[in-house]
């Protein structure tokens, strides 16, 4: 029964996961190797941007008229003011001082081809302000079905892009100076910064995603790719490099029962890949695909192995943040958070816009999803704005629990019978698993953290 209801509330993106059981790690099974990851290694000093699901959408391909508004009536994504926040975020990383650029995924709306050159043609103004840049694919962004254009009330499929196309259109943006490749996705590993690596993984299904349709939301790591990644960070430690990781899927529950409720949103079997990253020292990983400003913190029993998986939200989704992360000589990664507070089309109001936007377009995407289990009209005025205000909370970071988490008062039979068995996802969003979301300083030798 709960596991029918569970489909209630998946109108915030619908997934699969993919099944495979890897054998043993060669962490787990060799001496030479557990002796190997007692090393450890100084992080170099370093300064970088983090930013995530840009979603950007080719003005050229249409964002006025009926065929749009229709889409934008199922999305909650500022696809019309991606360009402009674009624009917005590149202004301001350009101004500030970094070493590189991480982007962990969904860099367009939906693949289109145009989009994509776009992006591109974005990130080259960063790299000609003295900064690299480093990008990964998310689920949106290859072999994409629904790469359309929108004309009046029509639209039309346009051209979308193959994975190699992807390492061509982004070669000057990790894939060119990679120092190695693994050869069935588009993971690579870089050095940013002398003495740094950063290993950039792709998760994403791309190879089973079906022409004319959407691609497909979850992630996973063949056997192949894991033992890919493996052979990299034993590497890293026989060269004494420090490493960090970005991906698009997470490897870490963001809120209780996250495993539960979005599986989709989390790497298939994201334990195994959480603790092995964790093993090789790889303690900060940068996820990104639920668009919620959201780190969570796992330490591995005695090991005293810690991995911290730091999500960052979308440009294209309140609160609009990017983050600054910067190692210190003492060993030390200062996160902090920005946001975009404005743009050309709302230079006063752009706050309180983006926030209704997403509220505004969560309680549509409710509402339909309820309507179609049959909850009353009335049940859903009254469930609607509650679950619209806890995932929006849920977003933003730094939960604060309000004292009533559900007001389940004036509520019928079926709607009590949904909050029986749903209510705990929303008690989950209003769960802020530690540490802070925005402002956090992680002390790297030793994985324990101080909320700024
Ligand atoms: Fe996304
Ligand atoms: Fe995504």
């Amino acid at each position: 029964m709960r596991r029918i209801l569970n489909l209630t509330l998946s109108f915030l993106l619908l997934g699969t996961a993919v099944s495979c059981s890897p054998p043993k790690s060669l962490y787990q099974t060799s001496g030479k190797i557990q002796a190997l990851i007692q090393t450890k290694t100084t992080y170099p000093e370093a300064r970088f941007i983090v930013v995530s699901d840009t979603h950007y959408f080719d003005p050229r391909l249409g964002t006025t008229g009926k065929a749009f508004q229709a889409y934008l009536d199922k999305d909650r994504k500022l696809l019309a003011e991606s360009s402009e926040l674009m624009t917005a975020a590149v202004q301001a990383i350009e101004k500030l001082p970094a070493d590189f650029v991480i982007i962990s995924g969904d860099l367009t709306k939906d693949g289109e081809k145009s989009s994509h050159q776009a992006v591109a043609e974005n990130l080259a103004r960063i790299v000609q302000s003295g900064k690299g840049v480093f990008v990964i694919p998310g689920n949106h962004d290859i072999l994409n079905g629904e790469a359309i254009a929108f004309d009046g009330d029509q639209t039309r499929a346009v051209e979308n892009i193959t994975p190699d196309e992807f390492a061509v259109i982004y070669e000057d943006y990790g894939y060119a100076a990679s120092l190695d490749r693994d050869t069935e996705t588009l993971s690579y590993l870089a050095e940013p910064v002398p003495g740094l690596w950063l290993l950039a993984l792709d998760s994403c299904l791309w190879k089973t995603n079906e022409p004319g349709k959407h691609s497909r939301s979850g992630g996973a790591f063949s056997q192949h790719t894991l033992q890919w990644i493996e052979s990299t960070l034993i590497r890293a430690k026989r060269e004494k490099k420090s490493v960090m990781a970005m991906v698009h899927h997470g490897v870490l529950e963001h809120y209780p029962s996250n495993d539960n409720y979005y599986p989709q949103y989390l790497i298939h079997d994201h334990e195994r890949v959480a603790e092995m990253l964790a093993h090789y020292d790889v303690m900060l990983v940068f996820s990104a695909h639920f668009h919620a400003q959201d780190i969570t913190r796992k330490s591995f029993g005695q090991s005293g192995k810690v991995i911290y998986d730091i999500e960052t939200g979308s440009l294209v989704t309140a609160p609009c943040p990017y983050r600054i992360v910067e190692i210190t000589f003492d060993q030390k990664a200062v996160i902090q958070s920005r946001f975009i507070d404005t743009i050309p089309s709302h230079p006063e109001d752009f706050k309180t816009y983006r926030e209704d936007y997403v509220f505004d377009g969560t309680i549509k995407l409710g509402d339909a999803a309820l309507k179609k289990y049959m909850v009353s009209e009335k049940d859903r005025q009254r469930l609607n704005p509650q679950i619209a205000r806890a995932y929006i909370t849920h977003l933003r970071g730094d939960e604060v629990r309000p004292a009533t988490i559900l007001d389940k008062t004036e509520l019928g039979l079926w709607g009590r019978l949904i909050l029986a068995l749903q209510g705990d996802l929303i008690d989950g969003w209003y769960t802020d698993l530690p540490p802070a979301d925005n402002q956090v300083t992680i002390d790297l030798t030793d994985g324990t953290y101080q909320n700024n």
